[in-house]
């Protein structure tokens, strides 16, 4: 007998699923394939600590960092709403990035401890010019809607 998964809300099953479908599900969204080619990125974590890890290509840093546990928030799931996936990169690698869009730099203006070289880690996406790069974490974050402060229409 094959055991199921309900998602229950508000006392609602909203979803039923077969537990080994969706196993099988989550295990190939986390698993990548040993001919998969990646790229080595080399972190600074928020205190101080480094860490290296291998990445596939063409995910952004923040998926990257997430699936790595590396703590780098990313509020909005990568919709550029937020600045919570603020990093940090050394200059000649942040001159070879593509231009932040005005949505990036409306909301890095937002981020704690904004560097020159900083950028919004969901939209940098993963590309083998990106093998053995640098990425520094600042040490905190200002996620609006954690600390309690809502922008006001005017
Ligand atoms: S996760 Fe919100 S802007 Fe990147």
């Amino acid at each position: 007998m094959i055991s199921r998964i309900g998602v229950q809300f508000l006392g609602k099953n909203f979803a039923r699923v077969p537990k080994t479908a969706a196993c099988n599900l989550r295990s190939r969204m986390l698993s990548t394939s040993g001919d998969e080619e990646t790229v080595q990125i080399h972190w600074t974590l928020k205190d101080g600590t480094k860490m290296t890890t291998n990445d596939p290509l063409g995910g952004n840093l923040m998926r990257a960092a997430h699936r790595h546990g590396i703590e780098l928030e990313g509020a909005c799931e990568g919709v550029c709403a937020c600045s919570t996936c603020h990093v940090i990169f050394e200059e000649d690698v942040f001159d070879e990035l593509p231009e932040a869009s005005e949505d990036e730099d409306d909301m890095l203006d937002q981020a704690f401890g904004l560097t020159p070289t900083s950028r919004l880690g969901c939209q940098i996406i993963i590309h083998k010019g990106l093998d053995g790069i640098h990425v520094e974490l600042p040490p905190h974050t200002r996620n609006f809607a954690v600390d309690g402060h809502f922008n006001k229409p005017h």
